[in-house]
């Protein structure tokens, strides 16, 4: 089977082309390379010791995409590309519908084009708003904070609409919690350019000494340490999460949203902690004060993914975290040494 995957380079995408690749799945890449490089994907083909085609370009180029649908075989697409910074979508929101919701209106209309009725959107639990009921379950209310997060649900929408009116289209909406740590050959990770906006690319620049404390975004949290909580997953479950929604689309029809976490929480200090008891480096940190937006607690429920998908987050906490450092420590500059 052939699998288009939009954003192919990113951070979840890179770990998702392993992923296939290692389960015999034929793939397709295409990516601007806007938040991330084409280095990327050649590490992925030196993990692999697998050669796939990959394409430079902006998913809203409807003609070069049709070109791409055209040369390629495609028969399923998961569609990571888009922006994804919170913070820069209040800023710059028309920059992130164009992007995102704009984006998947061109794909989508290729799709149809060329007859492709399966995909696996990369929503995020970021739809759940200011959901204080935990653990949230897929059929909670949804509502966002931010522009980023209504982009996401306006795709999802879209995808459920399309759904409703072309009985033999699957969707699989995946809404990730906290993706952390890489790949356990440190060849590939998370490589945000500038400052980074969560909290582990900051914790290894800071271990890396790149950058000289992390500021912890307020201790007065409802929590039991003060400092929020969230689901932080391994990439790697994600990746194979993603691998488990693509058997599940070919063999159903209609739109199913599933959440992918590992149902457990963790404290902002208990992160610090495990990092530099796992990795044996020192995270030196200060109380700032809180940032705009951030919830007491965010974590999944996990049964649905568990029962529809058959998919369950093996990897715990201090795995995640040596993972990160290693790809870090490897990969001082990350993609651009
Ligand atoms: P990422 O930025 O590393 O990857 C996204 C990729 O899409 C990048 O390689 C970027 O260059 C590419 N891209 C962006 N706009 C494009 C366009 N118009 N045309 C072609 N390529 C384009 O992000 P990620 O962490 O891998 O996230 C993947 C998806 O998952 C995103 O949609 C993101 O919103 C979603 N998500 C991520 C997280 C997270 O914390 N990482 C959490 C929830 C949801
Ligand atoms: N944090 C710090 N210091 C930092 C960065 C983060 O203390 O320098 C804290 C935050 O306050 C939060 C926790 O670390 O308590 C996690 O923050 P992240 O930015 O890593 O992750 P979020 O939970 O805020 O955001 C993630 C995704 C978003 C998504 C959101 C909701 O990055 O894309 O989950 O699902 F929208």
């Amino acid at each position: 089977m052939s699998v288009l995957l939009t954003g192919a380079a990113g951070y979840v995408g890179s770990h998702t082309c392993v992923e296939l690749l290692n389960r015999g799945f034929s793939i397709v890449g295409i990516d601007n390379y806007i938040n991330s490089s084409p280095v990327a994907l050649d590490r992925v083909r030196q993990i692999t010791s697998k050669d796939f085609p990959s394409y430079e370009l902006d998913l809203r180029d409807e003609r070069a995409l049709r070109a791409v649908f055209e040369a390629q075989p495609i028969e399923a697409v998961i569609h990571f590309a888009g922006l994804k910074a919170v913070g820069e979508s209040v800023k710059k929101p028309l920059e992130y519908y164009d992007n995102n919701l704009y984006g998947s209106i061109v794909l989508l209309k290729v799709m149809r084009e060329f007859a492709v009725r399966s995909i696996i959107f990369s929503s995020s639990a970021t739809v759940y708003g200011a959901a204080t009921q935990m653990p949230l379950r897929e059929d909670m209310a949804l509502g966002c904070v931010n522009p980023y997060g209504w982009t996401k649900f306006a795709i999802e929408q879209m995808l459920r609409d399309l759904c409703a009116a072309d009985p033999g289209f699957s969707a699989v909406l995946l809404r990730y919690f906290n993706p952390v740590g890489a790949h356990e050959s440190g060849l590939i990770g998370d490589d945000p350019s500038g400052i980074p906006n969560n909290l582990l690319p900051y914790v290894t620049r800071v271990a890396v000494e790149e950058l000289q404390r992390l500021p912890v975004f307020g201790n007065d949290y409802n929590t039991p340490d003060g400092t929020p909580l969230r689901d932080y997953i391994h990439v790697s479950d994600l990746a194979r999460g993603h691998v488990a929604a693509m058997e599940y689309a070919g063999a159903h029809k209609g739109c199913e949203a599933v959440n992918l976490g590992t149902g457990k929480a963790s404290s902002v200090l208990e992160v610090i902690k495990t990092f530099e008891q796992v990795n044996g480096v020192p995270i030196p940190y200060f109380i700032a004060p809180r940032r705009a937006g951030d919830a007491d607690e965010s974590w999944s429920s996990t049964e649905k993914a568990e029962r529809l998908l058959g998919w369950k987050a093996e990897k715990g906490l201090g795995e995640m975290l040596r993972d990160a450092w290693r790809w870090q420590k490897q990969n001082p500059k990350g993609y651009h040494a």
